[in-house]
């Protein structure tokens, strides 16, 4: 683990951010369990990201179950396509991601977008060795291993059903009911915030890549005729793009442009995208993504997902690595096309004309007298067959006779037999399959991220000190709040604070053990915005407002976290203080 990483983890067990999970039975890889800190910043995160793309965007949120039939998967091409590439070393049976054993020891970007014979070439020409235990990996096979958790539904082996591996698919399997309460009307979204599961070959680097993680996912249906974004809210929001052409030329680099530039250099293939792009860096920045360690970078060719016509990844830098934290993805209508074919419904949406049109509309009546005779029992099915044959390929009726298959079998029948005809008829509408846009947001990777960027060092008073300089909407904790010393009222006073505070909505925590500035650091590490501190001015004001001195205000101290500077707030004013201050109504420098 690089010494950022590890930093970082350390922080996160002592401080209760995050911690392996099962630890008293020896932790099991790639799986994590959010400590009291952790909890809180994962909450936060997905409340700013409700926020952004459900709330504000007038969209709607579900809530479906992690577990799913297998007809789902078999649908969706999970079950054919959802794989990683695995090697095993010969010696000491380790299984290893083998994209990543080249990646990691080759100057090899991407390597997901090969083949496996390609990487085991690959392995083969580099001479590469397992990452435990140093034995050639050279002539083990590289295969496909498919990253779904398989269980059964109710005892027995009969019904197998599966852990997600995304969200996305509880979202499209319910869209004939979503579309009916959208009222049918293009385009709307559906947001879901929840767990999927990999099984994942290697899980490393802490939250970056487990086994059990949480996504916040937004499917976005659209008219790909007729519906556009309101990209006029994004054109002048500038993009660091790293393009596939840029990732394969030999300079290329990072090219920090207009939403509207990238369209209209084709930079960016579609709207809707770019959409989503510019929308979200802004959010990335709200929540305290650091702006110099940020990119977007396309998909090559190779590496898009079995649904993506095109995608663009939003990724972190952590270690000197990059890190895909979302995905910007136009699934057109692959998902909803392949669970119609699988399933009993249409997944389609009925779209009105402005005013009705008169089409011409080839159709068949078969002539049961004639085909009952000929072909007996299977004529139901014969009829059928015209039935949809006239639908997909009128041209077929254009001669005197008429051929289609039933089962394997061919049969031909007089044109005049199907009755075939074109009427004109006056149709007020069409079933339309809409397409999918889909940001997809991984919560633990945003999680890491933030606290990676958040992460600061300093002097403060001679002494060395370590802060999380995280944004007050996203800080577990908001408020600290202090007596100096835990005697004469001080305390007493303090804990009243704490509690009118925690009655504003604000997440305080109380601290009266150690010296001041112990606390101070504490909270400091945490990344608490603010700390309010009971001190014996506190009580003077007490006393000269009993006194009933027009002058007395009862007053504490507030400290800003990043610059250490203290300024001294009236009581009467300090939750509404804090509470725009965590809003961004209000700067510390304006108190
Ligand atoms: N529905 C689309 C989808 O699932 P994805 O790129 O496979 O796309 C979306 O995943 C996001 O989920 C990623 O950008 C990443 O943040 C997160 N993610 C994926 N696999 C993960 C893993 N094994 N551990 C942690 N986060 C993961």
């Amino acid at each position: 683990m690089s010494e950022e990483g590890a930093r970082l983890t350390e922080l996160a067990k002592r401080r209760g951010f995050f911690l392996q999970s099962s630890g008293a039975y020896g932790g099991v890889a790639g799986f994590y369990t959010y400590g009291p800190q952790g909890a809180t910043l994962k909450d936060n995160l997905e409340n700013a990201w409700r926020d952004r793309y459900v709330t504000r965007e007038g969209h709607m949120e579900i809530s479906a179950p992690d577990v799913m039939p297998e007809a789902v998967f078999e649908a969706s091409g999970h079950l054919d396509g959802f794989d990683d590439m695995i090697v095993e070393c010969p010696e000491c049976g380790a299984s290893h991601r083998a994209d990543h054993v080249v990646e990691d020891n080759t100057s090899i970007e991407e390597a997901e977008s090969f083949s496996t014979d390609r990487i085991a070439e690959i392995i083969e020409e580099n001479d590469l060795v397992c990452p435990d235990c140093g034995t050639e990996l050279a002539d083990q096979p590289v295969e496909d291993f498919n990253l779904m958790f398989e269980t059964n539904i109710g005892p027995g082996s009969s019904s197998p059903g599966y852990l997600r591996p995304e969200t996305a698919q509880g979202i499209f399997v319910e869209f004939p009911q979503l579309s009916e309460y959208a009222r049918n009307q293009l385009p709307f979204g559906v947001a879901q915030i929840g767990k999927a599961y990999r099984n994942e070959i290697s899980p490393r680097k802490g939250l970056i890549r487990v086994r059990e993680f949480t996504q916040a996912e937004l499917e976005h249906f659209i008219d790909p005729e007729e519906d556009e974004p309101p990209i006029a809210r994004v054109e002048d929001v500038t993009l660091p793009l790293y393009s596939v052409e840029q990732q394969q030329a030999d300079d290329g680099d990072i090219q920090e442009v207009t939403v509207r530039e990238a369209l209209e250099e084709g930079i960016l293939a579609d709207e809707w995208v770019a959409f989503y792009l510019g929308l979200s860096k802004g959010w990335y920045e709200r929540i305290g993504v650091d702006m110099d360690r940020f990119r977007f970078r396309q998909h090559l060719p190779g590496e898009l997902a079995h649904y993506a016509a095109d995608c663009w990844d939003a990724e972190s830098e952590l270690a000197g690595d990059w890190v895909e934290i979302t995905g910007f993805a136009y699934r057109g209508d692959y998902d909803l096309k392949k669970h119609a074919a699988h399933s009993e419904e249409e997944f389609t949406v009925f779209k009105q004309y402005d005013e009705p049109v008169t089409v011409e509309r080839p159709t068949v009546d078969p002539d049961m007298s004639v085909l009952g005779p000929e072909f007996g029992g299977d004529a139901g099915a014969v009829a059928e067959a015209l039935e949809e044959l006239v639908e997909r390929e009128p041209d077929a009726f254009e001669d005197t006779e008429v051929t289609v298959e039933v089962d394997g079998d061919t049969y031909t029948v007089d044109t005049e037999t199907a009755g075939y005809s074109v009427e004109e008829v006056t149709e007020s509408g069409e079933h339309i399959r809409p397409h999918v846009v889909e940001p997809s947001f991984g919560v633990g990777r945003l999680v890491y991220t933030v606290l990676a960027h958040a992460y600061e060092e300093d002097e403060v008073d001679d002494e060395q000190r370590t802060y999380l300089s995280l944004p007050p909407e996203i800080a577990p904790t908001t408020v600290g709040v202090f007596p100096l010393m835990d005697k004469d009222g001080l305390g007493e006073r303090a804990r009243e604070l704490a509690e009118e505070l925690r009655g504003a909505g604000l997440e305080v925590t109380y601290d009266d053990s150690g010296a001041i500035g112990r606390r101070y650091r504490r909270q400091d590490e945490v990344g608490t915005p603010f700390c309010v501190t009971v001190d014996y001015e506190t009580q003077e004001g007490n006393e000269t407002q009993d006194a009933a001195d027009a002058d007395g205000t009862e007053t504490v101290t507030v400290r800003e976290r990043d610059t250490t500077t203290q300024k001294r707030v009236a009581v009467d004013d300090l939750a509404e203080t804090l509470v725009a201050l965590r809003d961004g109504d209000l700067s510390f420098d304006d108190l």
